[in-house]
């Protein structure tokens, strides 16, 4: 049988887009910092047909794929979360508007994306709030402290998805839950997902960082069984997320060109909408159960 996991990217990743964000948030770009000033993921519709291209109906669609992921992780008032890439931390801010008494942990490679977490953060109703700079495929935590973890949109970036699955596996606590979102090709469209994270004829394209697109569903649902967890939610919805693309592209048409990539990138925006439109490269939510007999 095939490795699950061929692909298994070493060095730290380069992201040009959080490059850009963050310039344009230096700008006080309105429409950037309505739609990826506190979350950088993509949104989701429950009806596409309703989107209307707006920044601030764009912000919403991004606020309710927070709220998907957290239900997937079942998350409550109370619990310990850690979100693993957590960006901005507009997920951990998300559950502090909502939620008390909790243990909000964000932990994020990069130190500039922390710094802004930070401002954006104030922790109320009990709620207690720890940002950490880090790898999510070596936590810097202890076994078991932690009720729910969540990766939203990220761990394509991560150097190994087996890896983190087996930190967040360790340290949850037995019961815990692990909720993420990925983008998932179809097993036709795997040899070219495998492909496409790995040719470095894609370099001018890499305005996205270093993506490793070569999971399927059947390939997480070895790799979690591997690992451990026991399934708990798999939705394809990539149809819900399908307007995002066009939201991206007329985003791009009004920024200042970026350094001769803004083109390939509109390119390879229209590439990605139509594999995924076609069902050759899905956008996932799953979530996953540490057995409550777990150690
Ligand atoms: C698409 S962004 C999503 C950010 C955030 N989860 C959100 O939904 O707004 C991907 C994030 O993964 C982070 N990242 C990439 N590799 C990482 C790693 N090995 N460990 C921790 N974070 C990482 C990036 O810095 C970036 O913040």
């Amino acid at each position: 049988m095939a490795p699950i996991e061929p692909i298994d990217m070493t060095s730290p990743p380069i992201l040009p887009y959080f490059d850009f964000i963050l310039a344009m948030l230096a700008q006080a770009n309105r429409s950037v910092e309505t739609s990826f000033g506190r979350h950088v993921h993509f949104g989701f519709w429950t009806d596409p047909k309703t989107a209307t291209g707006s920044d601030d109906d764009y912000a919403r669609a991004a606020e309710r794929l927070s709220l998907e992921l957290c239900q997937a992780a079942h998350i409550a008032s109370g619990d310990r979360v850690l979100d693993a890439g957590c960006g901005f931390g507009g997920t951990l801010a998300f559950l502090n508007e909502r939620h008390r008494d909790m243990y909000l942990v964000g932990l994020n490679l990069e130190s500039r994306q922390l710094e802004r977490a930070r401002q954006l953060i104030q922790p109320a109703a009990g709620n207690a709030l720890e940002l950490h700079q880090g790898d999510a495929c070596a936590l810097p935590f202890a076994d078991a402290s932690f009720d729910r973890v969540l990766a939203v949109e990220c761990i394509f970036h991560f150097p190994s998805r087996a890896r983190f699955l087996g930190e967040a596996f360790r340290v949850l606590r037995p019961g815990g839950t692990l909720a993420l979102s990925d983008f998932v090709p179809s097993t036709l469209a795997l040899p070219i997902a495998r492909a496409a994270t790995e040719a470095p004829m894609l370099a001018r394209y890499q305005y996205f960082g270093r993506c490793n697109i070569g999971c399927t569903a059947a390939g997480y649902r070895r790799l979690i069984r591997r690992v451990g967890f026991e399934p708990l939610a798999e939705r394809n919805v990539t149809r819900n997320i399908l307007p995002t693309y066009r939201y991206l592209k007329g985003l791009l048409s009004h920024a200042a060109a970026i350094d001769g990539i803004t083109g390939p990138v509109t390119h390879f925006l229209e590439v990605l909408r139509a594999a995924s439109a076609l069902g050759l490269l899905n956008y996932y939510l799953m979530a996953f159960r540490k057995p409550a007999d777990g150690i």
